[in-house]
């Protein structure tokens, strides 16, 4: 049997692109499919000024693909050093669409994170004020702290406080791994949103650490167990707009993520849609996986929904990805989901 589903192009609203030789590699991974997306600001050093993203923005639109209109949104890595005016005027001119926040630690290239939130909160009024959203890495950096525990942790003691003391602020919750932070997420009053990644709704972390430890599955947040995962799929399902896609696809080398010590992140830009369809037609939900693709997250940003569209056909033979790309850095290895993928991009 054949099915077929027509929807918007859709945007991916976290993505890390990289830099040079790795992001010549992934970037037409996800132009291929997706329209725009939010570019993560995680570089070495980071994305941290105007001027920064700026030179960043044109690196990416000289990398594109030919005839590739796809549109990088920017980000700013917001640091305790941040000026609230550059901030504001990066907003104005149309060059930045987030600020992002990293608890100082909490994950790759986070080393110039913020410590102490208070000395932000300059930053974080203007922002309030001129309507710019927060994208908000979600876990405690505190080492007492189970990493599985620490979105949780984060939710009660970082973002609850902040958002007391600020209720104007736009937020967005990434890459959410818990029922926790979809549970907040879904009731608290004021303006927020989360994002939800593909491989969450995927695999949990039995799939990581049952049978041999699957370096190509650790990212963070970190997977967490089924019950988050089940969490995860009946919020990204279920239609509601505070829900949308960030693939948080995280290019490293396989030499990089098959280590004594591995880095945290997995690559999904290639074949997030056909995932997220199988996903989607395993809840039974395929009407909703426009709104979560291509739909909440413009609304969400004050943007237009892309007027083209992609067309996905469920094929009897399971779509073949590639198992690894070969960049000038080294092998790069694709989120492997584990089942067979029928469901293809035409
Ligand atoms: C990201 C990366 O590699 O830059 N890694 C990850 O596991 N998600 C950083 C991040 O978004 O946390
Ligand atoms: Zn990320």
């Amino acid at each position: 049997m054949t099915h077929t589903l027509s929807i918007r192009r859709p945007d991916d609203w976290h993505l890390h692109l990289r830099d040079g030789a790795m992001m010549r590699a992934v970037l037409p991974e996800t132009t291929r499919h997706f329209a725009r997306a939010i570019i993560m600001p995680n570089l070495v050093p980071p994305v941290v000024t105007a001027q920064d993203a700026r030179a960043y923005r044109n690196r990416i639109l000289a990398a594109l693909p030919d005839g590739s209109t796809f549109q990088p949104l920017m980000t700013l890595y917001l640091t305790e050093q941040t000026d609230p005016q550059d901030v504001a005027a990066a907003f104005a001119d149309g060059l930045i669409h987030a600020v992002k926040l990293y608890p100082a630690g909490a994950t790759t290239n986070s080393d110039s994170g913020v410590k102490t939130l208070r000395r932000v909160y300059r930053v974080l009024e203007k922002m309030a004020q001129i309507g710019l959203p927060l994208c908000i890495h979600g876990e405690v950096t505190t080492p007492e702290v189970d990493i599985f525990d620490r979105e949780q942790v984060f939710l009660d003691t970082v973002l609850a406080p902040l958002r007391a003391d600020i209720p104007e602020l736009k937020i967005t919750l990434e890459h959410i791994t818990t029922s926790h932070g979809i549970n907040y997420v879904s009731d608290a009053p004021g303006d927020i949103a989360g994002t939800i990644t593909t491989h969450h709704l995927m695999i949990n972390r039995n799939h990581m650490l049952v049978g041999g430890i699957r370096p190509h599955y650790y990212c963070l947040p970190i997977v967490k167990r089924a019950s988050h995962q089940m969490a995860l799929r009946k919020a990204a399902t279920s239609g509601n707009p505070r829900f949308f896609l960030g693939t948080d696809s995280a290019p490293h080398v396989d030499g990089a993520k098959e280590s004594a010590c591995g880095c945290a992140g997995v690559f999904s830009a290639t074949n997030t849609m056909s995932c997220l369809a199988h996903v989607f037609e395993e809840e039974g939900a395929l009407d909703t996986l426009e709104a979560f693709t291509s739909l909440n997250g413009p609304a969400r940003y004050g943007l237009p929904p892309n007027e083209a569209r992609i067309t996905l056909e469920k094929r009897t033979t399971p779509t073949a990805y590639p198992a690894k790309f070969d960049t000038e850095d080294g092998p790069l290895t694709l989120f492997d989901p584990a089942t067979p993928l029928h469901w293809h991009v035409t």
